[in-house]
C-alpha cells in the first residue's frame, strides 16, 4: 500500500494539464489499436458470412471496412506518437524545474549529508519518473481499457470458453505479486548502489591531481570496478527474476490457451460453438491472455518506478529547515551592525562550537577576527550569513533578527571571499560578474584592480574572457583566491566578510590588496579573519577567540596590553 500513497503523492506534484493530456493520450492509444481490437472480430465475420457461404460481395465489404480501420489506426498510431513526444518534453522539463527549484532551497547542511554524485544521480533518474508518467501509466490505463473491451466481447461472442478463462487468471496476478514482492528489495538496493557508483567517478574526477601525484589510479579503478561489480551482480539478480517472471507468464499463458483450446474444440465438436466463433473467440482469447501478462509485467515495473519514485519524494516532500519565515521581511542597504545574543551553536555532531555566546560588532567599521585554527571564526560568520541557525538565541543585524529578514535581501547585503575560492567554469569576467545583470565593465576592472588582478588579466591574450577550466585549474591559488575577492567586492557589498579569503597571496600582494580596499570601504563595514599579524592589526576592533566561546575583544595595543594569549598567537610573526 506504500506504493500507492508514492504514486497518489506523485501524481498530485504533476502540473494540472497533466490529466487532460493523459485522457486524450489514453483515447489516442485506444483508436491507434483499435485495429487489434476488431481484427478478430473481422475474421470472425469472413468465415461465418463470407467464406462459408461464398459471398463474394460480403467479403469485399468486409474488406474495405478493415482497411478502413488499419489506416486510421495507423494515423493515430502517429499522431499518438507526436502527442507523447511533445508530452515527455514538457513534462521532464516542468519536473526537473520543480525538483531543482526544490534543491536549491535546501540550507548548507543538506547539500554536506548527501554527495555529490548521489545528488546528480538523483536528478538523472528523472527520466524514469517521466517515462513512468507518460508512458507506463498510460499505457496500464489504455490495457485495462482494452481489458474490459476484449472481455466483453469475448464474453459475448463464447460466454463459456472466456468464463473458464477467467477461471484461470487468478494464476497471472498470484505469481505478478509474488515476483514483485522479490524484486522489490533487490530494486532498492540497485538504487543505492548506483548511487555510491555516481559517488565514486564524481570523487575520483574531481580529485585527479592527488590520484596522479600519489599514483592512485590502480587503487581508484579497483575500488570502481568492485562497486560496478556490486552493481552488475544485483542487476544479475533482478535479471533472474524478470527471466522467471517472462518464463512463468509464458507457460502459465500457453498453458492456460491450451486448456482453453481443448474446452472450445470440444464444444465445436458438441455443437455448441461455430467454427467462426470459435476462431474469432480464440484470437480475442489470445489478446486477453497477452493483456493479462502484459499487466504482470507491469508489477514488475512498478516495483523498479516505485524505488525511484521513493527517492524523488524524498526531496520533494522534505522541507528546507532554513527559509522565509511568514511576514519576513525585505531590507534596503544595512549598516551591519551585528549583535550575537545569547548564541549556543552546534553543528550535527553534538559538539557545542558556542554556548551562551554575546558578542557586537559596530557598524561602518574595519574589523578583525583571529584565533585558533577550529576555535569557530567561520562558524560565526556561516550564522550571521544565516547559513546555520543557532539552537538557542539570536544573531541580530541592524537590530532584527536575522530569521524576520528574507533570505535573499540578508545576501544580497553581505558578500563573502573565502579560503576555498570555489570558482566556475566560466570566463573571468562571468566570474567576477557571476549573477550580477548590469554590472559594467569598469565596475569590473575596478573590482579586479582592488583585488590585484588587473595587471596579470591584462597580460592574457584573452583578457577578461579567458576561459579558467575545471575547478579553476589555470589559476594558481592565490590568484583564485584574487578572483574569488573581485567577485565578492564587485557586488558592493554593505558588509564584506574576508575569510582568510587572501592567505594564499604573497604578504605583499596581501598588503597591497588590504590598502586599496580599505580606502575604498571607508564608511561601509568590513570583517577580516586571518592568522597574518600585520592584517589584523590595524583594525579598528580586534576579536580574538580563545575556544569554549570565550571572546576577546580591543584593538591591537589593548590586547597587546591585556591579552597573554593573544600576546603568544602572534608572537612568532616579525610583525611584534
Ligand atoms: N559543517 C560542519 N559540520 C560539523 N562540524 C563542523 C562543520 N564545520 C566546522 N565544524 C567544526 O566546528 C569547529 C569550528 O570550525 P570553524 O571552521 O568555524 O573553525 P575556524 O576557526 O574557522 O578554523 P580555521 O582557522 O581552521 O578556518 C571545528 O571543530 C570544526 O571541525
Ligand atoms: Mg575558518
Amino acid at each position: 500500500m506504500a506504493y500507492l500513497k508514492n504514486f497518489k503523492s506523485f501524481f498530485k506534484k504533476l502540473p494540472p494539464y497533466y490529466t487532460k493530456q493523459i485522457i486524450f493520450l489514453v483515447l489516442l492509444k485506444l483508436v491507434s489499436g483499435s485495429f487489434l481490437l476488431v481484427s478478430p472480430f473481422l475474421s470472425k465475420l469472413y468465415m461465418d458470412d463470407a467464406f462459408l457461404v461464398k459471398n463474394f460481395s460480403k467479403f469485399l465489404h468486409i474488406s474495405v471496412w478493415g482497411a478502413a480501420i488499419f489506416i486510421l489506426s495507423a494515423l493515430f498510431l502517429a499522431l499518438e506518437n507526436i502527442v507523447k513526444n511533445k508530452m515527455m518534453i514538457k513534462l521532464k522539463l516542468s519536473l526537473v524545474n520543480k525538483f531543482i527549484r526544490k534543491f536549491y532551497s535546501f540550507e548548507l547542511e543538506f547539500f554536506q549529508s548527501k554527495s555529490v554524485g548521489e545528488n546528480t544521480y538523483r536528478l538523472a533518474d528523472i527520466d524514469v519518473q517521466t517515462d513512468f508518467a507518460v508512458e507506463q501509466f498510460p499505457r496500464f490505463l489504455a490495457e485495462s481499457f482494452k481489458l474490459v473491451i476484449v472481455l466483453g466481447v469475448s464474453l459475448w461472442i463464447s460466454l463459456p470458453m472466456t468464463i473458464f478463462l477467467l477461471l484461470l487468471s487468478p494464476l497471472f496476478l498470484i505469481h505478478s505479486f509474488y515476483i514483485q514482492r522479490k524484486l522489490s528489495p533487490i530494486y532498492r538496493e540497485l538504487w543505492k548502489c548506483g548511487g555510491k557508483l555516481s559517488k565514486k567517478i564524481h570523487e575520483a574526477f574531481s580529485k585527479m591531481l592527488i590520484i596522479k601525484a600519489f599514483g592512485l589510479e590502480p587503487y581508484q579503478r579497483h575500488a570502481y570496478l568492485r562497486s560496478l561489480i556490486g552493481n552488475i551482480r544485483l542487476g544479475i539478480k533482478s535479471f533472474r527474476w524478470s527471466v522467471l517472471n517472462s518464463l512463468n507468464s509464458s507457460f502459465l499463458s500457453k498453458a492456460v490457451y491450451g486448456i482453453v483450446t481443448l474446452f472450445g474444440g470440444w464444444l465445436i465438436i458438441k455443437g455448441r460453438l461455430t467454427i467462426g466463433s470459435y476462431a474469432a473467440a480464440m484470437l480475442y482469447l489470445v489478446q486477453l491472455g497477452s493483456l493479462l501478462e502484459s499487466l504482470s509485467y507491469r508489477f514488475e515495473y512498478i516495483a523498479k518506478e516505485s524505488v525511484s519514485l521513493e527517492r524523488f519524494l524524498e526531496i520533494m516532500d522534505s522541507q528546507p529547515k532554513i527559509k522565509d519565515l511568514p511576514g519576513a521581511r525585505s531590507l534596503g542597504a544595512i549598516k551591519g551592525f551585528i549583535q550575537f545574543k545569547n548564541v549556543t551553536f552546534e553543528y550535527q555532531q553534538k559538539k557545542i562550537i558556542f554556548k551562551e555566546l554575546d558578542l557586537d560588532i559596530p557598524p561602518y567599521a574595519w574589523m578583525a577576527i583571529a584565533g585558533l585554527s577550529g576555535c569557530g571564526k567561520s562558524t560565526l560568520i556561516n550564522l550571521i550569513l544565516r547559513l546555520y541557525e543557532p539552537s538557542q538565541g539570536e544573531v541580530l543585524l541592524d537590530g532584527m533578527d536575522l530569521r524576520t529578514i528574507r533570505l535573499n535581501d540578508l545576501r544580497k547585503n553581505i558578500a563573502i571571499a573565502t579560503q576555498q575560492p570555489l570558482l566556475f567554469d566560466v570566463s573571468i569576467r562571468e566570474n567576477i560578474s557571476c549573477g550580477l545583470k548590469n554590472i559594467t565593465q569598469e565596475e569590473i576592472e575596478e573590482a579586479a584592480r582592488i583585488a590585484c588582478l588587473d595587471n596579470y588579466i591584462k597580460e592574457l591574450p584573452q583578457g577578461y574572457d579567458t576561459l579558467i577550466g575545471e575547478d579553476a585549474c589555470l589559476l594558481s591559488h592565490g590568484l583564485k583566491q584574487r578572483v574569488a575577492l573581485a567577485r565578492a567586492i564587485a557586488r558592493k557589498p554593505c558588509l564584506l566578510i574576508l575569510d582568510e579569503a587572501i592567505s594564499s597571496v604573497d604578504v605583499l600582494t596581501e598588503e597591497k590588496i588590504l590598502l586599496a580596499l580599505r580606502q575604498k570601504r571607508r564608511s561601509l563595514s568590513t570583517i577580516i579573519i586571518s592568522h597574518r599579524l600585520f592584517a589584523v592589526k590595524d583594525a579598528d576592533r580586534i576579536y580574538f577567540l580563545k575556544g569554549n566561546s570565550m571572546i576577546e575583544e580591543g584593538t591591537h595595543a589593548e590586547l597587546m596590553a591585556k591579552s597573554q594569549s593573544y600576546c603568544d598567537f602572534f608572537k612568532n610573526q616579525n610583525y611584534i
